[in-house]
């Protein structure tokens, strides 16, 4: 057997090292306030503040218009601040949104809050899609909803929206209303890649949504609902976050799987979370009232695993749609694996019948971002959007 070649495994490990901080995720000394606000950003880096008389843009919005429409790599950096307005990326080109913080690992010290009071409530709009406070998808029909169990039917040739996009310490807040009354979206994103961290998505109904072909990756952010707030037909990998129930309704996830000729892996996956009431006046009111999820077609698919549940979370886990209207068969997924808390019953799941408890052989397919995103023709996607070191 040879001896190893130290020095030169010593040089690859420096080199590997040296990659792996010059990741994107290197744009926190962007966000730390200084003189200069863009002194440590990416060159054309634009500045956005409602305020400070440096800023190329006073909103957010503006400042995402003025991108050149290309495969060029971009950089927003906004300052602390409540941003009333809609936010729309069709671009495809890998786009960067940063909210300028001191604490860029704390989520709860985000200073950027992107408002916006919109719901579809008895048809005000012609659909779900009008309400989000941010969009992110090619087309306007690439976005829609649509109703019935295979949703919208966007054309088989739209292109394939933003491929790279980011958000670092942005909350975004839809205040209707402190209740549920319609379909209230903070985020949406469809035939796009996302990456979301230390981020929050406020909203009581359908606070998130992954439309068709949407890969969305939230990591270490806070999402906040009562009903179906997290839905859509594509797929989420929510790790290491926080989701916050307001009050119950629903369930916390509602998907539509589709037929596809190829072995998808649409649906929702939540990983070493926690799952809590949003506060300690709510909580002694929802104490087992809530659900995991329940199945907005036949083929939904979610799955929590290692998540820490509270009380507020009932003894059956998740539960079929509505009596008469069950949406519930064998090729209905609604599973958990090793979650634990109060709200986690073994004994309530299994009577309760509808909640699946995986293997450790079985969640293996789920429980790892690169393993259920997947690309139209069912490939695994270019991954490089995903930021590991965040
Ligand atoms: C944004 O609005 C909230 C609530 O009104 C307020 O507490 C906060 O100070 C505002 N943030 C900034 C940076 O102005
Ligand atoms: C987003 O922008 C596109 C392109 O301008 C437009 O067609 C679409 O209507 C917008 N989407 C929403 C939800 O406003
Ligand atoms: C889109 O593709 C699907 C599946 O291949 C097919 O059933 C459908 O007819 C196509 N729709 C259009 C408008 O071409
Ligand atoms: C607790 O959460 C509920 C539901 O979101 C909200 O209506 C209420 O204002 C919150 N109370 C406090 C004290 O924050
Ligand atoms: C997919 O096919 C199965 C079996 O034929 C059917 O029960 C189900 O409704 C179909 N789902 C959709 C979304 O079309
Ligand atoms: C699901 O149920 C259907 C109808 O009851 C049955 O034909 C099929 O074999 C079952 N599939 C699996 C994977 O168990
Ligand atoms: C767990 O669920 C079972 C069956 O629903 C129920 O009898 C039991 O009281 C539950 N245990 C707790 C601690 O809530």
């Amino acid at each position: 057997m040879k001896l190893l070649n130290w020095p030169a495994l010593l040089l690859a490990l420096t080199k590997f090292a040296t990659l792996a901080t010059a990741h994107p995720s290197g744009l926190t000394k962007c966000q730390l306030p200084t003189r200069n606000p863009l002194s440590s950003c990416p060159k054309n880096t634009i500045l956005v503040s409602s305020s400070d008389k440096r800023a190329h843009f006073t909103t957010i919005q503006s400042a995402i218009l003025s991108l050149p429409d290309d495969h060029s790599s971009q950089t927003i950096l906004i300052l602390p601040g409540n941003y009333t307005e809609q936010l729309n990326v069709t671009r495809r080109g890998p786009l960067t949104l940063i909210g300028q913080t001191s604490k860029p690992t704390s989520q709860s010290s985000n200073t950027v809050t992107v408002l916006f009071s919109a719901a579809n409530v008895q048809a005000s709009y012609t659909d779900n899609a009008f309400t989000s406070v941010l969009t992110v998808s090619p087309t306007l029909e690439a976005s829609l909803t649509g109703s019935g169990p295979t949703g919208y039917a966007v054309p088989n040739n739209t292109v394939y929206g933003n491929t790279d996009f980011r958000v670092y310490n942005i909350n975004f807040r839809n205040v209707f209303s402190e209740a549920s009354v319609g379909p209230s979206l903070a985020v949406s994103v469809s035939r796009a890649n996302a990456g979301f961290y230390y981020s929050g998505f406020y909203s009581y109904q359908d606070t998130v949504y992954i439309g068709k072909l949407g890969n969305a990756y939230f990591k270490s952010s806070e999402i906040a609902g009562q009903t179906d707030f997290l839905y859509g037909f594509g797929t989420a990998f929510i790790q290491s976050s926080r989701l916050l129930l307001r009050n119950c309704g629903g369930g916390i996830t509602a998907w539509k799987g589709a037929n596809t000729t190829f072995p998808n892996k649409y649906g929702v996956y939540i990983s070493q979370s926690t799952v809590v009431a949003a506060n300690s006046t709510i909580a002694p009111t929802i104490i087992g009232k809530c659900f995991l999820g329940r199945p907005w077609n036949i083929q939904h698919r979610s799955v929590f695993m290692d998540t820490y549940l509270d009380a507020t979370i009932n003894a059956a886990g998740y539960k079929k749609w509505g009596t008469g209207d069950e949406r519930f068969s064998n090729l209905t997924l609604m599973a958990e694996y090793k979650d634990f808390g109060p709200g986690f019953n073994e004994t309530g799941r299994i009577v309760g019948g509808v909640t699946t408890l995986l293997s450790e052989k079985q969640v293996k397919a789920y429980d790892k971002p690169v393993d259920v995103f997947m690309d139209e023709n069912g490939r695994q996607p270019y991954v490089g959007w995903i930021d590991e070191d965040a």
